[in-house]
């Protein structure tokens, strides 16, 4: 089974067009901002420090379009408009990829903390087994319940990760994915469950316990709390 990609070409779809209504704030918490930079901006500057990325396609709405131009990035960036659920979201920027990538690689812009070793390392895995995503091997115990909320079962957590992004795709498989989940009407919460539906593997590659997505209001100062910390220790390294 061949799972590589036609090109090495590595398209980013950069997620900010949700309206963050968990967080409660006027902004969409994708745009906080956390020490003077908009939270989006923090991936966002990674992706464009890395030479195995070609292109940027930030999904926002025009009103924040300008937080990512006028500054000279040493590769293009693209617009486009976001959608409804996180999906039509990434189905927009799939129609702003360049057609001749390879590889698409969807980062949420509210998951400020990744770094370039954690992005090459989902890339490399997707170059290999064709789909890959970030994500950690759960630490606490998960219980299936039913809809009035009792216990169903107890599933084995020793296979159970939670799931993260930077997730990557060969282009044709994201394609291929949509077109079955929009054949199917099905709605999905992350990117390679379309790759799941067309029954392909998909390969997880550890991430880290930093690389939260700030959702809701406690979430800030835990980010807060990170930044702090990862300052600190490249204060310390340097
Ligand atoms: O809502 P959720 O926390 O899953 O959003 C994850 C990421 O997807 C966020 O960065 C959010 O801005 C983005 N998103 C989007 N379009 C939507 C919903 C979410 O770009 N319709």
């Amino acid at each position: 089974m061949s799972a590589h990609p036609s090109s090495n070409t590595v398209s980013v779809i950069l997620l900010a067009g949700g309206q963050g209504l968990r967080m409660g704030a006027a902004t969409p918490k994708q745009f906080l901002v956390l020490e003077g930079k908009p939270m989006a901006r923090f991936s966002f500057d990674i992706f464009h420090s890395m030479p195995e990325v070609d292109e940027v396609v930030v999904v926002c709405s025009p009103d924040y379009r300008q937080l990512f131009e006028g500054y000279s990035w040493p590769k293009p960036v693209k617009f486009a408009l976001p959608g409804a659920r996180r999906q039509d979201s990434v189905f927009s920027g799939m129609q702003e990829v360049s057609p001749s990538c390879g590889l698409v690689c969807i980062h949420d812009g509210a998951r400020p903390f990744i770094d370039t070793s954690l992005v090459e390392r989902v890339l490399q895995a997707a170059r290999q087994y064709g789909a890959a995503a970030a994500g950690m091997p759960v630490k606490f115990t998960v219980k299936e319940c039913c809809s009035q909320g009792f216990v169903r079962s107890t599933p084995d957590r020793s296979g159970i990760w939670e799931v993260q992004t930077p997730q990557a795709v060969r282009l044709d498989w994201l394609v291929e994915g949509f077109r079955h989940s929009h054949g199917q009407g099905i709605t999905v919460t992350d990117d390679v469950s379309l790759v799941e539906l067309l029954g392909k593997e998909v390969r997880m590659v550890e991430g880290a316990h930093h690389n939260i997505k700030v959702t809701v209001p406690i979430d800030l100062t835990i980010a807060q709390n990170i930044l702090a910390t990862i300052k600190q220790s490249q204060g310390n390294a340097s």
